[in-house]
Parts: C-alpha cells; sequence; structure tokens
C-alpha cells in the first residue's frame, strides 16, 4: 500500500530518491518523505505529494537514504505521521510498508523502557526496537527487532555512520535494483527502472544487506543466493507517453495489450498447461479475486461454462477465507495484476494447504502470488500505473479466452469462428477508442448526476460492475453496477430524474430482457444511457443518449463493452475535475487485508 525506496550509491541520494518516489507514488499518495544520512541522519517529511516535497526541501548532504511514500493506516496523513521515522537517538531510520498487528503492546513496552514516541503510527516501534538491540551492527539489531515484530512488513533501515541499507520482508513486496556502483531496494520495479533493469526478489524473511558493490541476503541465520531477473520493461512503458494521464495512456495501449498476447496464443505455446484437468478429473474450477480482477474473474465464469463445460464458482477473495469449503477435485484460478494483494494471497495461501491445483494469473513477473502458484500465467500488459485497473483487466480476459479456447468442448465450427474473430478483436477495441468524442459527451451528460445504476445481464453483468466500479473510483459518483433483473427486486425505488441508468445491451440472448428492463427504468423518469452495438435502431430510439461499439460475437463484447465503460468514467472525473491516477483513499495494490 505504500512505496518505499533505497538508495546506496556514488550520486547524492536526496535526488535520486525523489525520483524514485515519484514513481511508487500509485501505492500511495497522502504523504512522502526521505532521510539521507552521512557522519548524522536529516529526514524531510510532510503530509504533501512528491513534488511539492522536492520544492521544499533543503539540501541533504549524502550517498545513502530511504524514501517513503504512504498510504496511511495508523494515524491521520500529518508530518509526524509521514516516514521516515527516526528512534530516540536519531540514529535509526526506517521506511516502512505493511502493518504491524502488536505495535501497541511493543509501543507500551518500550515506553515503559524510556522510549517517547511521537507520532500514531504503527511503524515507529520499529527504529526504536532496532535501537534497543543496536551496538554498532545494524543488520543484528534488525533480526533480533524482527523476531519481537508480528504482522506484514517491507522495511528498509538505515543507521548513522554506516553505509549500508538493511532490509526484510514478510508478506509484501521487496526488489532489489542492481546498478554500477550503486544499488537500490523498492517495493517493485517501476521505481528503479530508469537506472537498471536487473533486479533480485527477496523472499519472505529473507534480509537483505545491501552496499554500494555488493548484496547479501540470509534466511533464518543462512547465506541464501536470489536469482537476477532482467525486466523486459522499458522506463517508458512506466511513463506517460504525452497522455494527461496514466489511464488514458493505458486505456489506449489495451489493442497492442490484446495484440501481445495473440502473440503468444497463435505460436503456439499453451496458456497453461491445462492438460492437468483432464489428467487430474478436475469436476470443478473456482476463480478468486478482488476489485477489478474480480469482475474478470466473473467473466471467466461465463467462458469457462460456455467453452469448458465444467461447473465453476468465482468468488471474492477476501470473503472465501470465511466459509467452509469441500476443495477436493478443485482446480483453483487466482486472478491478480500486482500479485502482492492479501486478501488473495491468504486465499491462495489456504487453497494450497487444502491441497487444490492453484493457477495464478497475475501481471507482475516475480511476485509473491507467482511464486505461491503450481503454475502461473504472465498477462502481458506491461506495467500497470494507474490506480483505475484497465489494460490489466483486458488482458485477464484475453488470457481466459486463450486458456478455455485452448481446451474448449464445443463443436469445431464454432470455435473456428471464434478463433477467426480473436485477430480482428484489437482493431475492434480501436474502434471503440477511436469513438471517444461520442463517449466524452455521453460523459459530460454523467458528469452532473451524483447516483448512477449500470445494468446488463449474462456476461456483460460483470461488465456493468466494472463500470460502476471505474466511476466510483475517479469520479466519486456513487455508482451500482446491478443484474437488470433484480432492478424490480428493490432498487427502482431509488429510480428518477436525478438518477441516471447506463444499460449494457448486447444482440446475445439477453437482448429482449434487456429491451423490457430499458423501458421499465424509463417509465420511472430515469435518463438513459444505452452502451449498445452500432445499428441498434430500437433502444437509440429511447435512450437520452446513446454510446455504440462494433458487433463482435457476444463471447468477446466484454472487451469492446468495458473499453468504452473505462473512457465514460475516464471523461465523467476530467469533466468534474478528479485526480485520475490518483483518487482518493486509494492505492494500487492492497497489501493489508
Ligand atoms: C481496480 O481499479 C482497483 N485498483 C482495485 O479494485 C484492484 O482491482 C484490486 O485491488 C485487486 O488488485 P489486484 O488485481 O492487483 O489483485
Amino acid at each position: 500500500m505504500c512505496g518505499i525506496i533505497g538508495y546506496i550509491g556514488d550520486k547524492q541520494a536526496q535526488l535520486v530518491l525523489l525520483n524514485c518516489l515519484g514513481r511508487l507514488e500509485y501505492r500511495g499518495y497522502d504523504s512522502c518523505g526521505i532521510a539521507v544520512s552521512s557522519r548524522s541522519i536529516e529526514v524531510c517529511k510532510d503530509a504533501i505529494r512528491v513534488e511539492a516535497l522536492k520544492k521544499v526541501m533543503p539540501q541533504l548532504g549524502g550517498t545513502v537514504g530511504i524514501g517513503h511514500t504512504r498510504w496511511a493506516t495508523h494515524g491521520e496523513p500529518s508530518q509526524v505521521n509521514a516516514h521516515p521515522h527516526l528512534d530516540c537517538t536519531g540514529k535509526i531510520a526506517v521506511v516502512h510498508n505493511g502493518i504491524i498487528n502488536n505495535f501497541q503492546r511493543l509501543k507500551e513496552q518500550l515506553a515503559s523502557e524510556g522510549h517517547n514516541f511521537v507520532s500514531e503510527t504503527d511503524t515507529e516501534v520499529i527504529p526504536h526496537l532496532i535501537e534497543k538491540y543496536y551496538d554498532g551492527d545494524l543488520e543484528k539489531a534488525v533480526e533480533a527487532a524482527m523476531g519481537d515484530i508480528e504482522g506484514s512488513y517491507a522495511i528498509i533501515a538505515l543507521a548513522a555512520g554506516e553505509p549500508k541499507l538493511v532490509t526484510v520482508r514478510k508478506d509484501a513486496p521487496i526488489i532489489i535494483g542492481i546498478g554500477d556502483r550503486e544499488n537500490f531496494v523498492a517495493s517493485d520495479v517501476p521505481a528503479v527502472l530508469d537506472s537498471t533493469n536487473r533486479v533480485v526478489y527477496l523472499e519472505d524473511n529473507d534480509i537483505g544487506v545491501i552496499t554500494a558493490d555488493s548484496i547479501k541476503v540470509r534466511q533464518h541465520g543462512s547465506k541464501v543466493t536470489r536469482e537476477k531477473h532482467k525486466i523486459s520493461w522499458t522506463v517508458e512503458d512506466a511513463q506517460k507517453a504525452g497522455y494527461e494521464h496514466f489511464m488514458l495512456k493505458e486505456i489506449h495501449e489495451q489493442p497492442k495489450v490484446i495484440r501481445d498476447t495473440l502473440v503468444g496464443w497463435v505460436s503456439g505455446e499453451p496458456a497453461a498447461d491445462l492438460a492437468v484437468m483432464r489428467d487430474t478429473g478436475v469436476e470443478a474450477m473456482l476463480i478468486l479475486a478482488c476489485g477489478t480482477s474480480y469482475h474478470a474473474a466473473l467473466i471467466g465464469k461465463y467462458i469457462v461454462q460456455e467453452l469448458l463445460r465444467i461447473p465453476v464458482r468465482a468468488e471474492i477473495a477476501s470473503e472465501f477465507n470465511y466459509y467452509a469449503q469441500t476443495l477436493a477435485g478443485t482446480m483453483a484460478i487466482v486472478i491478480t495484476q500486482s500479485g502482492e494483494t492479501a486478501d488473495t494471497l491468504r486465499a491462495m495461501k489456504r487453497l494450497k494447504e487444502a491441497g487444490c491445483r492453484l493457477v495464478a494469473i497475475t501481471n507482475v513477473v516475480g511476485s509473491t502470488a507467482s511464486r505461491t502458484a503450481d503454475q502461473t500465467i504472465y498477462t502481458r500488459a506491461g506495467p500497470e500505473i494507474s490506480v483505475p485497473a484497465t489494460k490489466s483487466f483486458i488482458a485477464q480476459l484475453m488470457v481466459l479466452y486463450w486458456l478455455t479456447m485452448s481446451y474448449s468442448k464445443i463443436e469445431a465450427r464454432r470455435l473456428a469462428s471464434l478463433t477467426m474473430e480473436l485477430r480482428q478483436l484489437p482493431s475492434k477495441v480501436q474502434q471503440v477508442l477511436d469513438n471517444e468524442d461520442k463517449i466524452l459527451e455521453s460523459a459530460r451528460y454523467l458528469s452532473g448526476y451524483e447516483n448512477v445504476f449500470f445494468i446488463s445481464r449474462g456476461i456483460n453483468f460483470p461488465v456493468a460492475l466494472e463500470g460502476a466500479l471505474k466511476l466510483k473510483e475517479i469520479s466519486y459518483i456513487h455508482a451500482e453496477g446491478y443484474a437488470a433483473g433484480e432492478l424490480k427486486h428493490g432498487p427502482f425505488a431509488l429510480l428518477g430524474s436525478d438518477t441516471p441508468v447506463i444499460a449494457i445491451v448486447a444482440q446475445d440472448n439477453t437482448y429482449e430482457a434487456m429491451l423490457t428492463n430499458i423501458k421499465e427504468v424509463k417509465a420511472r423518469g430515469s435518463p438513459l444511457i444505452a452502451l449498445v452495438e452500432e445499428g441498434d435502431e430500437a433502444i437509440e430510439k429511447v435512450a437520452d443518449s446513446v454510446i455504440t461499439v462494433p458487433r463482435v460475437d457476444a463471447i468477446f463484447s466484454p472487451l469492446v463493452n468495458t473499453a468504452a465503460l473505462q473512457l465514460l468514467a475516464y471523461y465523467t472525473a476530467k469533466e468534474r475535475g478528479c485526480p485520475i491516477d490518483f483518487p482518493r483513499n486509494l492505492a494500487k495494490s492492497v497489501t493489508v487485508e
């Protein structure tokens, strides 16, 4: 949830840290700060964005330092609660991502031993604990302190006069960026991409000691070697390429994302070796995820049931952890863009313990999910920076099509026509993007309302959920996605001239029922925005605003419909002047439960 960074090398650490922090802000952005060490440690932090901090920051001398951009969990965003946190002597500085569950007990104990606390954070106990065990060897003191801590953490520690960084992780990500005469420690790859594309991923309970020219990793006291990875993403991938927002850039990258997925597909490489399903007589499939990835899981349910003809449950990972499950003979797929979502990782642990075969669909190479699963399928979306997920969702759907069509049980002619249509999907989605101006009109129409319903049926019901989530996340309009058939069982009471309804209508077996629902909505006075296939005159007649998408096979309609709804949310938020890439109270990967 927070972004942490460490630098040690031959450059002045201040500027390096601030630049890296700028590329970590999508992980949390309510406050930030850095600490730079030479003979003593100097700290500058406040409840402001990185760019603002750069403007007010005095010159801090030193070639080793740490930095943090925050998503508050304990203590409101403020100068004193911002990281880095120091111990009483000011000789130990720490940045932390995660939650210390037993911090209150530790704080009381340390206070009784004479330690003074200044913030409301859980994190502040860490530098005080390290100080308690410190005898001139930072590594030993950090290790001892971890013995007292319970919770999830990615930590980087610094001690005045010690030219090294010490880092440790448990249930939160840490990568080490390998440079020439310099090294980096960071929450994830985009932070270091403009300096290096060589990284090492730390495992849970690893402790790393990093100097300018060495990286040492130990686990439970013994030296371990972690594999070096060469990252294919470029720094440009993690920049805006001239677009006003990362979200708009990432929406416009979707035709390429579909093409990149198809490249792997048509070259005959299987998305995943699903033969295991046949061999092990998998009777059922369970797809788990959170947020937007859960909506992909729900669409996956329709695709898998239609193409593989096996029963599928799609479930919210955070809820999955609360009810008894019979998992025997179940193949489980988890979907997670970041690969670090705590609720999803907890569900994965439970599935592993139950002996389920676990496949992860994720966008981040080396993420915790990819190292927990039996098999990992990487989506080919490239780095997704904007908090509202867009291209990763489309990439997840493409992998689900790839997975199921590779093993489908439907008759050959239908499969052949679907396979034919695959090649046109990038240009079909491009057509939606080219229709941007028309969508902008509907967005202007929508931007004046505070409550909105999205409705649809069948495979597009989850698209209604996703459209509502995108609008909620970035425009702050209260939007609800609803199965169209459910409106009459209650929500009808909320309809009226101040509550528009957005209906997603596909030319499939849901069409007639949707037409009826649209008339019911109009009869109750709600303005109607219809998302329909081009040439659908029947609905154009009754709608107040119409967004058209090109005709595709119904099973692929979530791709074109979602792209249109992403743009609708984007332009509505823009009309309302919202901070699109960094919506309030959110973060890109949610690493706490
Ligand atoms: C979507 O726009 C949000 N950023 C959020 O709902 C996200 O989908 C959810 O937190 C799951 O993240 P994951 O795919 O990285 O696991």
